[in-house]
């Protein structure tokens, strides 16, 4: 049976002052609430990579009412995008009242905070000060442009400020943390496993499924990477067999007219290397106490409560592989 996968990476892309972003959350943490459930064995602890929209601010920030006046040309303009914004939040538990939010910030040193801090942080603290930083700007009145606070909410989640004061330049100077290529997708964006992309706030049922379709895509990986390659030299003429040693494991590779068998170089009985038993037709004899294995299954013969470890065998062209996912071994004998 093929080992489950362990961890999948979740990059995020985000901005404190984007409310997409804020509902993403929500919608991500119950998708891996979700996900928890399915696959407890799973560890996905999503990094969270701050990109700077509004790189162009001053550093006082601007009036957060004005800001979108600006933005969207009209009062109705700003009503109706804001009533949508608001819908969206609702439904994943946020309860948005702009009216509440005074100032629209320069983010570039709430970003270069957080930067630091998830360098230094544990990822419960990293979870607490991304939350807090996204309740005092959206449901505090806070000002993220205003390092004093940034400072108390990052001492609250358990960081020490020491670490923390000399990355807030206090300049508006912009925030440069990320490479073009994942910021350029905008925000919220979610990168899963080896680069399967979601960007947008998304469904809780969209992010599952993304989640799941990286696993599957990962695990696939996995499989394709654990492979052994037989060198050239090691493969065996018809009746013969070869000892393959590799990726920490020992492998008996056999060939029965043309057919390639691979099975643990280990009888499930006691342990004796099956290399230089006794092959017969397609049955292996441990040379310890006399067992027979069927190299085409694996199965003492006979019986099926005992079972050597087999690994399919593919072939390439003039190149052999072997798998390194064994199916199933059962040893019920004591
Ligand atoms: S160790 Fe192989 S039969 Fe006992």
């Amino acid at each position: 049976m093929s080992r489950s996968l362990q961890t999948l990476k979740l990059d995020v892309y985000f901005d404190f002052i984007c409310p997409w972003c804020l509902i993403g959350k929500r919608q991500l943490d119950q998708a891996l609430s979700l996900l928890r459930v399915e696959r407890p064995e799973l560890r996905v602890e999503p990094r969270w990579h701050g990109v700077q929209l509004l790189p162009y601010l001053p550093l006082q920030g601007e009036d957060f009412h004005d800001f979108y006046l600006r933005r969207l040309g009209s009062e109705p303009a700003v009503r109706l995008r804001q009533a949508q914004v608001q819908q969206a939040a609702a439904t994943v538990g946020v309860h948005l009242d702009f009216d509440k939010i005074p100032r629209m910030p320069n983010t570039a040193d709430v970003h270069r905070l957080w930067q630091r801090a998830c360098q230094l942080g544990t990822p419960k603290q990293q979870e607490t000060l991304l939350e807090s930083l996204f309740a005092s700007h959206f449901l505090q009145g806070g000002d993220l442009g205003d390092g004093n606070l940034l400072l108390d909410l990052a001492e609250r989640a358990g960081f020490a400020l020491g670490a923390l004061v000399s990355c807030l330049h206090g300049d508006g100077s912009p925030f440069s943390g990320i490479a073009e290529g994942p910021a350029s997708q905008g925000v919220p964006s979610f990168v899963m496993g080896g680069g399967l992309t979601l960007s947008g706030a998304q469904p809780v049922e969209k992010l599952l499924a993304s989640l799941r379709l990286a696993m599957a895509a990962e695990e696939s990986r996995a499989r394709e990477k654990a492979r052994l390659e037989v060198p050239a030299s090691r493969v065996p003429a018809p009746g013969q067999r070869a000892l393959i040693e590799g990726e920490g494991k020992s492998l008996v590779l056999f060939n029965i007219d043309g057919e390639f068998h691979a099975i643990d170089d280990s009888c499930p009985h006691q342990g004796a290397s099956l290399c230089g038993g006794k092959l017969e037709g397609e049955t292996i004899q441990c040379r310890a106490h006399g067992l027979r294995f069927n190299l085409r299954t694996g199965y003492l013969q006979g019986a099926t409560q005992l079972k050597v470890g087999r690994y399919p065998v593919e072939r390439e062209g003039d190149r052999l592989f072997i798998v390194l996912t064994p199916e199933e071994s059962l040893s019920c004998m004591p």
